[in-house]
């Protein structure tokens, strides 16, 4: 796969440096491995709009979506080597491209809601985050949402004790592994594409994500069961390579990152309705029971969950948990 991502880049190079580059237009490839229906597909469609409006196209947004071109962890190796040149991962998978400290968000029920996102993202830990990712040739541009997890299974989830033995699909955050080792679950780091089949074919038992996700590739046909836990949030870091992107002429940059800022305000204002959405439709579909817990059953979570912050403090660092607690105002027994 390297190798096939090593001759794209180049041959996005050889395009650069060719004689017609003046009158091109400048071409930013943006691969994501969600459904053009979810909140980062249609954030991701808005983009591409706008940038070629406000730049009066002299930028073409190439929006790639469902793993078409990559999947997680290549994506990340294309952005690094210029293969493409725009993504929007998951902020749960930056583990294995080196910037670890991404998966404090991870922490279950380190979010109580969006307002207290919005505050992280936009204050000195969401900056401090994107300043990490310089040293690895990646520029962090905005902070897109998702929304928050649910569970899901083929057995009745609602104690700790439900979770034992069974195997879980994770995203690559060893915050989620420890998550998961803390319910007696057995956690899989596995590629978002290939979700639906291991569910289905029974490779793992359960896995989390936000009703959006799991309504659009069609795992709640293959769950029987699904709990409205909301234990943790799914949202995306939009990266750039760095390279390319200081090479982009200051003005039309400018336009670019106006276009983000109204791409990010567009996306971050529907991101609940998608998923408020995708849950109405999984009820309607019959095919997946939905259970809320009760607030003692929540409790019993949380609780279950709240080692997770010391068996992970070595690796996501003490100091920037609690400067992360502070802003959020959450954790596991608030
Ligand atoms: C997942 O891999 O479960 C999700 O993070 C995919 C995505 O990009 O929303």
């Amino acid at each position: 796969m390297r190798k096939l991502i090593l001759s794209a880049a180049s041959a996005a190079m050889l395009a650069l440096a060719g004689p017609a580059a003046a009158q091109s237009p400048i071409v930013i490839k943006f691969s994501h491995v969600v459904a053009p229906n979810t909140p980062k597909g249609l954030a991701a469609e808005k983009f591409k709009e706008l940038a070629d409006k406000y730049t009066e196209g002299k930028v073409k947004v190439e929006v790639y979506p469902n793993s078409q071109l990559y999947k997680d962890k290549e994506e990340l190796d294309a952005l690094q080597l210029g293969a493409v040149q725009m993504l929007a991962p998951s902020i749960s998978k930056f583990g294995p491209a080196g910037v670890k400290e991404f998966e404090v968000f991870d922490l279950p029920y380190i979010l109580p809601d969006i307002a207290a996102l919005r505050k992280v993202t936009t204050g000195p830990v969401g900056t401090k985050l994107f300043k990490l990712l310089d040293a690895k040739g990646m520029t962090g541009l905005a902070y897109w949402d998702n929304g928050f997890k649910i569970m899901s299974a083929n057995k009745k989830l609602v104690t700790p004790e439900d979770y034992k033995g069974l195997k879980f699909r994770i995203q690559s955050s060893k915050v989620l592994d420890a998550q998961f080792r803390s319910l007696g679950a057995i956690p899989q780091v596995m590629a978002f594409s290939e979700v639906y089949q291991a569910l289905q074919t029974g490779v793992v038992d359960g896995q989390e994500n936000t009703p959006s996700n799991m309504y659009t590739q069609k795992m709640h046909e293959v769950q029987k069961y699904t709990t409205l836990t909301n234990h943790g949030y799914i949202g995306y870091a939009v990266i750039v390579n760095k390279k390319f992107w200081d090479g982009i002429p200051a003005e039309i940059r400018t336009q670019l990152d106006k276009a983000m800022v109204e791409a990010t305000d567009f996306g971050n204002s529907q991101s609940q309705k998608e998923n408020d959405d995708a849950l109405a439709e999984m009820k309607k579909s019959g095919k997946t029971e939905l259970i809320t817990l009760t607030p003692e059953q929540n409790s019993a979570m949380r609780k279950a969950m709240a080692p997770v912050y010391d068996d992970v403090s070595g690796r996501i660092g003490k100091g920037l948990i609690e400067e992360f607690l502070k802003e959020s105002g959450g954790g596991p027994t608030k």
